[in-house]
């Protein structure tokens, strides 16, 4: 049977979040983007229909079947995947979403003053988890996992916690994976299987994804 994703709507969630702090700064993180526009072109490429809700990121596309959906904050990145979930046949949770946000929001820029500083920070919706609870049937939904350490138990907490379908575990222990380069080496997690994959590019990994997406829907 041909690969097809025609007909299908595909949500990604792609790059960082920044928390604004004041006028001038804010909490971020090292997300280039790169993982979750490759994924909307392979899911593109394959004839879906794609919105990508991107945080700040270079990135770019000429894709014409792809709607991209700048976004800053968290909150703003969950209100506009809110918008596109009811219609998605398959949702991808790329992104590297801040988990918290500054309780205060400080009108003008903060001056320095003594010798610490502490901000205080509140939790951000987890958009994945969130729209996990109103997954609609026959919905099929990819999360992703950056870990550090005990990465294979804690992507799989990841998976059952916010009723993922699949989860794709990056280790930043592993050379050329994770934030930022070309490539990425991934270990895809879904109940009872895992599969594990070669550093490749990212277009190639976003390929395997897709693939295995496609997979799980027909086989
Ligand atoms: O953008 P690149 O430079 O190419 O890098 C790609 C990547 C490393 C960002 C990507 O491969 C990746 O791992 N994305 C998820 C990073 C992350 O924040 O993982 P997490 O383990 O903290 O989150 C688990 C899952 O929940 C993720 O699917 C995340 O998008 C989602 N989440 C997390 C927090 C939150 N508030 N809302 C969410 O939706």
């Amino acid at each position: 049977m041909e690969r097809s994703f025609k007909g299908k709507t595909i949500l990604i969630t792609a790059g960082p979040t920044y928390e604004p702090i004041d006028p001038v700064r804010f909490i971020g993180n090292h997300s280039s983007g790169k993982m979750g526009f490759s994924i909307a072109e392979a899911f593109a490429a394959l004839g879906a229909e794609v919105y990508l809700v991107a945080g700040p990121t270079n990135q770019q596309t000429n894709t014409s079947t792809i709607k991209v959906i700048p976004v800053t904050t968290a909150d703003e990145m969950y209100a506009a995947a809110l918008q596109f979930a009811d219609k998605a046949d398959v949702i991808v949770y790329a992104a590297a979403v801040a988990d918290y946000k500054p309780k205060v929001v400080a009108d003008q820029k903060i001056k320095k003053a003594g010798n610490e500083l502490t901000i205080e920070l509140v939790k951000n919706v987890d958009i994945a988890a969130t729209l996990g609870k109103q997954k609609k049937p026959g919905q099929f939904s990819v999360g992703f996992a950056l870990e550090t350490n005990n990465e294979a138990a804690n992507a799989a907490e990841k998976l059952q916690k916010k009723n993922l379908d699949m989860i794709v575990l990056n280790s930043l222990r592993d050379e050329g994976a994770g934030f930022k380069h070309d490539t990425n080496k991934i270990t895809v997690i879904e109940k009872g299987k895992t599969t594990a994959f070669d550093l490749k590019q990212k277009t190639e990994v976003a390929q395997d994804i897709v693939n295995l997406v496609w997979e799980r829907l027909h086989g």
